[in-house]
């Protein structure tokens, strides 16, 4: 699998004609998948901020992120509507205050319900997005996701963490902050052998992340895990 933006470049038009005409638009996506008016309004999120990190989040992470999972999504018979929009919410806070913030989570959620029901989503969808294909993407403490849609969300994750300098960001940005060095090293130790032991559902992505996977934890990690 490689991570491709194509189909987003196809969909969406170009942000000139956008701003220049939002009533065509609106007609435009109307014929669209629902997911492509959730791409709309996030990426508007995201170049909103004035945080230099949402810019990379959205370049770098999420348009990978729902890139994959489209693919993955086609490959292996998930709903693209739910896993796509998904993808495009899962780290949406990220867009308002920065990752430790004590309200991330609590403003990520408010906005993605709030997209989604301005997308068209019914409520059904919107706590199926939110409460089960998101909050379990992270696969922690055992709660890993059940659904189509929440394994392609998790594994498209796991890719983009796997296949980008996602990592270095996170090294350059001291994140998680207030973290000693070997604190650091020990969490992301265990979040590349989450990334690759338990969010990737699928055999032929964790195969093409196997050789990545090895130099990552060789990098951060001192080979020690
Ligand atoms: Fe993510």
């Amino acid at each position: 699998m490689r991570a491709s933006y194509n189909g987003y470049y196809i969909c969406l038009p170009s942000r000139k004609w956008r701003f220049d005409s939002a009533r065509p638009l609106r007609q435009t996506f109307s014929n669209l998948m629902k997911h492509h008016q959730v791409a709309e309004r996030v990426t508007d999120a995201y170049l909103s901020s004035k945080d230099d990190l949402a810019h990379w989040m959205l370049k770098e992470h999420v348009q990978v992120v729902a890139a994959n999972a489209e693919e993955l999504s086609k490959k292996y018979g998930a709903n693209e509507d739910l896993a796509v929009a998904g993808a495009w919410l899962h780290d949406l806070g990220d867009a308002f205050v920065r990752r430790h913030a004590s309200d991330h989570e609590a403003i990520s959620v408010r906005e993605a319900c709030k997209i989604l029901k301005d997308s068209g989503y019914s409520s059904e969808e919107i706590r199926e997005v939110t409460e089960v294909i998101i909050a379990l993407h992270s696969c922690k403490e055992g709660n890993l996701p059940q659904t189509p849609e929440g394994k392609v969300l998790a594994t498209a994750d796991a890719f983009a963490h796997l296949s980008t300098d996602f990592y270095l960001q996170f090294a350059w940005k001291h994140m998680p902050e207030g973290k000693s060095y070997e604190e650091f090293i020990a969490w992301v130790g265990a979040k590349i052998e989450r990334d690759f032991h338990n969010k990737i559902f699928f055999d032929d992505v964790r195969d093409e992340m196997r050789e990545r996977y090895k130099a990552l934890k060789i990098v951060f990690t001192r080979n020690n895990i």
